[in-house]
């Protein structure tokens, strides 16, 4: 259902790889909210991913941009102020990618030039997106900016191995960028950190299906889907947010305020059979044991 949320607002959606992307979902409900935009994506994702099927749908221009080149955003940034007639109201970044993660290399032994390449593309992006916008003057006042996180910026996650430093640096980045952009034109800038989410990016962690039905035990409302990220997402680039800033936005059923739940503890019983004392503990599942290291 359509409350016109964004209707006049113009923007970028960073990462739309398929149906299953958060970031498609948002294009769909910002469209139905009345938003234009331009969609991007890696080069490499034109030819993997269906962002052309979205863009027909959303009556959107796809333009092709690594978010790790400078020279990509600048011309995503400055061509798409000449589709849209003009300055930006919103942007969403909705990138991760870990080569780490990809080969299964545990965090203990990371390859430090994979290590590079998963901060550079997770997080660094953000501040070259914002750095880039800001240096084009392509941001309206009170515009919003809102990029994908989650939890395991603040707590450990085995398998989420170098992703979660690096979420931790794109909270942070949000933070110091919001000042600078809330002080200066009073843009605001915001991370939603969303419930586990079965995508392209959210399978590539090692025992996701185990963390998706956990974190769903663990939280009162059960985890957040894909399209309600994309509800709350719309809400953000709204004008009924205005005042919200410089914020790490927990979207996830409650679970990051949990310590322990029934459903949760009920499932933990059923294995105390056959569970090894402490000190002995072995991973669910035998054949995992390199993987989780
Ligand atoms: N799926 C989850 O469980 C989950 C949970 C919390 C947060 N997130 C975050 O949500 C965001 C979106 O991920 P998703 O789950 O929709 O998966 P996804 O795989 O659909 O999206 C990730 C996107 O990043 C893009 N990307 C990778 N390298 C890029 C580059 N160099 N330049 C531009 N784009 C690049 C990919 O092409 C892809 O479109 C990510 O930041 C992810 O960490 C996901």
């Amino acid at each position: 259902m359509s409350h016109n949320l964004l209707k006049g607002k113009k923007g970028i959606i960073f990462g739309a790889l398929n149906d299953k992307s958060i970031a498609w979902n948002v294009a769909e409900r910002a469209h139905e909210e009345g938003a234009a935009f331009v969609l991007t994506n890696a080069p490499i994702a034109m030819r993997m991913g269906s962002i052309n099927e979205l863009a027909e749908k959303c009556n959107a221009r796809v333009i092709a941009a690594d978010a790790t080149n400078l020279e990509d955003l600048e011309k995503l940034i400055s061509e798409s102020m000449e589709i849209l007639g003009g300055k930006i109201d919103f942007i969403l970044h909705s990138i991760g990618m870990s080569p780490n993660v990809r080969k299964g290399i545990p965090y203990d032994e990371l390859k430090y030039e994979y290590y590079h390449r998963t901060l550079d593309v997770s997080a660094f992006s953000l501040h070259k997106v914002l750095s880039t916008a800001r240096k084009l003057d392509a941001i309206n006042d009170w515009g919003s900016v809102v990029a994908l996180t989650y939890v395991a910026a603040q707590r450990t996650f085995v398998g989420y191995n170098d992703m979660a430093d690096a979420k931790a640096i794109l909270e942070s980045i949000s933070r110091s960028f919001g000042y600078i952009y809330g002080r200066e034109k009073k843009i605001r800038i915001n991370t939603v950190s969303q419930s586990p989410t079965l995508t392209t990016a959210g399978s590539g962690i090692s025992g996701f299906d185990k963390l998706e039905d956990f974190a769903n035990r663990m939280s009162p409302l059960g985890n957040a889907t894909a399209e309600e990220c994309a509800d709350y997402c719309v809400t953000l680039f709204s004008d009924l947010t205005r005042k919200v800033t410089m914020q790490n936005l927990f979207h996830d059923g409650g679970f990051s305020s949990m310590g322990m739940s029934l459903r949760a503890i009920q499932q933990y019983e059923k294995s105390f059979r056959d569970c090894p004392p402490i000190g002995e503990d072995i991973p669910f599942d035998e054949k995992d044991v390199e993987k989780f290291k």
